[in-house]
């Protein structure tokens, strides 16, 4: 029989809850398809921080990296400011293990509510390729009140008071800024990646950027997409700003396949699917590094207010676990999980309250992975 080790780091809020429900679907996929997990559970999270001052230590990850994959329930905690335990944890992670590939499916389930009119299951199925490591993400910024980060902002002022003839005041107290970087190898990797889906499937990749105001970092991104489309002949491609692929993922979700995009945008575009899909109870996600270690986990935060009290939606992570086992190449189960989590939608009985139902956290995994076994 198959023996996997999987790291596990509930995390924060909701995040024991949900995993809770992951492990014992996964298990359960387990006894059916003849393989054994091994829980290796980690503590790092909002309490363990504020016990040992430890976010997530090098040796931890360096620990993890022996595995090919990490299941994550949700971190952030609001006794700590906002940011610390995101950028300390999940971040740390997602650059440390180089997980380049942020896989979010945005997938309209059979018998789940659409907030768009007229929208069915069949106009709603494609899946966004976020790029997770480059762009605003990278970490460099600051403020300053007076020095050298101050020329930025004269630099721009002066252009413009050039430009249009105007005596703009320079001077400010404080200025704010951040960088956004993109490299040639971070953004072909990412695109490539989206064009092997494409192949795989015979569909048509969508790229977003903002090149006709940032040009210089997306006008670099839409280059390199040109360049790898012009490569793959065979594959339909489009090119869309990101503000207008809001209104197209509202108005015409059934154009998309596969959207490819760079970091920030996607962070923000892939909350708008999730509400499109039905909400952020059933979006899944996956940070992988196709030859590293890979970590899944649903998009949707810790949602403090409800922690321990057994109420949240956890299709969202049991779709991640999916998506983990998948990845360890056992496809076959994995199919059998979505199927499952079909199965209990589409029977409607076992629900929680954001689909309409009052089941609790444990009735909906316990009755996902009873539906898996009877299966
Ligand atoms: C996400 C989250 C994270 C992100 C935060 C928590 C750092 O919003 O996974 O989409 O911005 O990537
Ligand atoms: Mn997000």
């Amino acid at each position: 029989m198959a023996q996997y080790k999987i790291p596990v780091l509930p995390g924060d809020g909701i995040g024991p809850e949900i995993i809770t429900e992951g492990k014992k679907v996964i298990d359960a996929a387990g006894e059916k398809f003849g393989f054994d997990v091994d829980w290796i559970e980690y503590p790092q999270g909002a309490d363990h921080y504020l016990e040992t001052g430890e976010l997530i230590s090098e040796d931890t990850l360096k620990e993890l990296s022996a595995y090919d994959a990490i299941y994550l329930g949700s971190i952030g905690d609001d006794r700590i400011a906002p940011g610390v335990l995101e950028k300390g944890i999940l971040l740390a992670a997602r650059f440390y293990f180089d997980q380049y590939i942020n896989l979010r499916p945005i997938k309209l389930l059979e018998g789940v509510w659409c907030p768009l009119k007229d929208k069915t299951p069949a106009d709603i199925d494609f899946t966004v390729v976020r790029e997770n490591t480059e762009d605003f993400y990278i970490g460099i910024g600051g403020r300053a009140k007076t020095g050298a980060s101050k020329d930025l902002l004269e630099v721009s002022r002066t252009l413009y008071s050039a430009k249009f003839g105007l005596d703009i005041e320079t001077d400010s107290e404080e200025i704010a800024y951040q960088i956004g970087m993109i490299s040639k190898e971070g953004t072909q990797r990412v695109i490539d990646y989206s064009f092997d889906l494409a192949e795989k499937s015979d569909k048509h990749v969508s790229s977003v950027d903002k090149a006709n105001v940032l040009s210089d970092i997306y006008g670099f991104w839409r280059e390199e997409f040109n360049t790898i489309a012009a490569k793959h002949p065979d594959v339909k491609t489009d090119l869309n700003y990101v503000d207008a692929i809001t209104m197209w993922f509202v108005k015409n979700p059934e154009w998309f396949d596969i959207v490819v995009t760079p970091n920030m945008f996607g962070d923000i575009i892939t909350d708008l699917g999730a509400m499109v899909q039905g909400g952020l109870g059933l979006a899944p996600g996956g940070n992988i590094n196709p030859n590293g270690t890979s970590m899944f986990e649903p998009i949707h935060g810790s949602a403090p207010k409800y922690k321990g009290l057994n109420k949240v939606n956890p299709i969202a992570t049991i779709w991640a676990g999916s998506m983990l086992i998948e990845q360890l190449g056992e496809k076959e189960a994995a199919d059998a999980i979505v199927s499952a989590i079909e199965k209990n939608i589409l029977e409607a009985k076992v629900q929680t309250y954001d689909m309409g139902g009052s089941s609790t956290t444990s009735d909906v995994g316990s009755d996902i992975a009873r539906i898996l076994l009877e299966m």
